[in-house]
């Protein structure tokens, strides 16, 4: 297993690539199932979760050619239904195919994914809004095996979370079902725009109306299209992060400034200078921030869950008190003893976090147990005075690709001892 070791406290300046996000790529490359033709995704991240993916794709039949962030995909001939545990336990998110398999095969076997490191990640809205549309569901020894007897009807959907992996499932399980599919109270994620933006070059009708609904003509097929997946906004967050606790200068590349609506006033509450030029954003902060008084997570566009770890790494650097309210998932504190470890000063009640800043924090050995709480552990150990020693990194791999390859290219005194796994 290998571990990251951090050399905290060197001011991080230069330019950093922002790549294609890993929670759009997820979604578009599950789609490609219902496709007749070759699609070709650009700027798709190279990352553990998109391995994951590209080879259930493969054991379905699907053909599969990588260059690099290219992936050309053909899922002509794919005859297979069900999905083997072993794959299905590798990525929490492999529940997302269930939808795709199901329009394409009218029948798909899948095991349930799984608790994670966030908590149980039930799938009732999920299922929910399947057997709404007359989809069989038998669950069994973890298994669940779903069938179509006679054709999925379309619905009106109210979802009573707007989850976006039930978002997901409905527009790719409605995508050919005859008449009109609406998905009420959808999630409203630029993911969830990225994976409908993809299908309706393949030929989908899909579409929001202004109250936020999905709406899904069904259509007879899907061509195949080329599709540039959208820059990741949660990575985009965690370099912004990371440079504001060492009080660095740095040039993110590729970004999309609409989908950091939500981050750019905690940045400016801090008092991090920011600057954007089209697909640019400039960071920089002479002195230490100041806290931001209170983030609570919201769906799109509220602050996103995703971001929470490592803003509270950075709160625990800043002047004041900061209070996190985490409203999505049921446990995704995880990080706070570890950011604890390096002399945080954090109280966790309930969903409710307390976080007051210190002038500096020591670097010692820390383990991450989630994706976000990951990131949040490279924030906290570049900020730190000392060597951080961080465990676990196959969560960072899911989400992260070459971080350490980037950070130290602007200054940061980072390493990875141990192959990666
Ligand atoms: C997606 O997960 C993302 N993953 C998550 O990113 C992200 O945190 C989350 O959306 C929220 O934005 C991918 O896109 C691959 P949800 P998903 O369904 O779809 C509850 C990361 O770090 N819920 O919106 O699983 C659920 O338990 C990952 O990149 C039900 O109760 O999220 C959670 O509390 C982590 N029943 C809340 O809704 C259901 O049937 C949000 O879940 C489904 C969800």
């Amino acid at each position: 297993m290998s571990k990251l070791l951090i050399c905290g406290a060197h001011r991080l300046e230069g330019r950093v690539p922002i790549y294609g996000a890993k929670n759009s790529a997820l979604p578009i490359l599950a789609s490609t199932i219902l496709c007749s033709g070759e699609c070709v995704i650009h700027n798709c991240p190279i990352l553990s979760d998109v391995d994951v993916s590209l080879k259930i794709l493969e054991y379905l039949g699907a053909k599969i050619q990588k260059q690099n962030h290219d992936i050309i995909i053909n899922a002509k001939n794919i005859d297979r239904y069900d999905i083997p545990e072993f794959l299905m336990r590798q990525m929490r998110s492999s529940i997302i195919f269930l939808g795709a398999i199901i329009s394409r095969m009218k029948k798909a076997k899948v095991s349930f994914p799984g608790g994670c490191e966030l908590g149980p990640r039930p799938i009732d809205l999920h299922l929910k809004a399947l057997k709404q549309m007359g989809v069989t569901i038998e669950e069994h020894h973890g298994c669940i095996e779903c069938h179509v007897e006679k054709k999925l009807k379309s619905q009106e959907i109210s979802l009573s979370f707007p989850s976006v992996g039930a978002t997901e499932n409905i527009i790719l399980s409605s995508v050919f079902v005859q008449g009109k599919t609406k998905i009420i109270n959808a999630a409203r994620e630029p993911e969830i725009t990225d994976l409908i933006n993809f299908l309706n070059k393949c030929g989908a009708k899909i579409f929001t109306t202004k109250e936020g609904s999905v709406v899904v003509e069904g259509v007879s097929k899907l061509t195949g299209t080329e599709h540039r997946i959208i820059p990741d906004r949660i990575a985009a967050t965690t370099y912004m992060a990371a440079a504001a606790v060492t009080r660095g200068d740095i040039l993110l590349e590729g970004i999309c400034s609409r989908h950091l609506s939500a981050i750019f006033p905690v940045f400016e509450e801090m008092g991090v200078k920011t600057c954007v030029v089209k697909k640019q954003l400039r960071l920089w902060i002479e002195n230490r921030p100041k806290c931001v008084k209170f983030v609570r997570t919201m769906p799109y566009p509220g602050f996103p869950t995703d971001a929470q770890a490592v803003i509270m790494a950075l709160s625990a650097f800043c002047k004041g008190t900061s209070v996190f309210v985490e409203n999505i998932f049921e446990s995704r504190y995880k990080h706070v003893d570890e950011l604890v470890r390096l002399g945080a000063n954090v109280k966790v009640e309930g969903k409710t976090a307390i976080v007051r800043g210190r002038r500096s924090l020591q670097g010692t050995t820390v383990k991450s147990y989630d994706l976000r709480g990951a990131a949040a552990m490279v924030v906290a150990g570049l900020g730190a005075q000392g060597e951080t020693c961080i465990s676990n990194l196959n969560h960072l791999d899911r989400g992260y690709e070459d971080i350490e390859k980037n950070l130290k290219t602007i200054g940061a005194l980072i390493k990875r001892v141990g192959k990666k796994n």
